[in-house]
């Protein structure tokens, strides 16, 4: 992976772990539309846009519901999970991540946060971590989601750096795909088996070192 220039950081599973909180929240909504929604479920929503979750949690249900009451559920979901992240604190920030990332600007690596979420900002001022990314692209200023590159181009433009000298962290498979269709390096955070498109799999930012790049 020579001349990385920029790295590019998905925020759920890569520098906090908040697919705990999402978990809790939809698992409530299920429950308050009648159904249990298991943790093993759950997995099929890492890297999934809210609108996407919440279809794949209705689908799990066997429950039909019309634009109008999606955009309701959708709505409850995020203010359950809002509170839980409200409450986060910086002792969440996975193992290793702050490091990793300030050893990348120390080294002259620019760094931008690429992220689904709409909630990208709450939670780096409540860990905060704002001052390490020199651009955050987050689900408020993309139209298309992952496996989409459009999150991902939008901070590699951000940060004036060409796809081919960036690397994208992911820990979910739609992530590596976008960072791939985007014409970028792609580094799994998880299981080699689960994210295979990869160029390189650790299980987690305590594990990455630059001379990895
Ligand atoms: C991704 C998470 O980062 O953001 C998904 O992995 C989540 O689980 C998505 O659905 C959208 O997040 P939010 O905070 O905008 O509902
Ligand atoms: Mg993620």
């Amino acid at each position: 992976m020579n001349n990385i220039k920029a790295c590019i950081f998905d925020l759920d599973g890569v520098i906090v772990d908040t697919a705990i909180y999402h978990y809790k929240a939809w698992r409530r909504l299920a429950n308050s539309l009648g159904f249990d929604f298991s943790e093993e479920q759950n997995e099929q929503l890492k890297g999934v846009s809210r609108m996407r979750s919440l279809e794949i949690v209705l689908e799990a249900g066997g429950i039909t519901k019309t634009d109008a009451e999606k955009e309701q559920l959708a709505e409850q979901k995020n203010a359950w999970y809002v509170e839980m992240i409200n409450q986060m604190t910086t002792d969440e920030i996975l193992p290793g991540a702050r490091e990793f990332v300030q050893s990348c600007r120390d080294a002259g690596i620019k760094t931008a946060l690429g992220s689904a979420s709409k909630n990208s900002m709450t939670i780096l001022e409540k860990l905060k971590i704002v001052n390490l990314f020199d651009a955050i692209i987050d689900g408020n200023k993309v139209t298309k989601a992952k496996p989409d590159p459009e999150v991902f181009l939008k901070g590699a433009e951000a940060l004036g750096i060409e796809p081919q000298y960036c690397v994208v962290f992911e820990d979910a498979i739609a992530g590596v795909e976008a960072a791939k269709a985007g014409g970028m390096k792609a580094i799994g955070i998880g299981d080699p088996k689960v994210l295979h498109e990869a160029d390189l799999v650790v299980s987690g930012l305590n594990e990455m070192t630059l001379d990895k790049l």
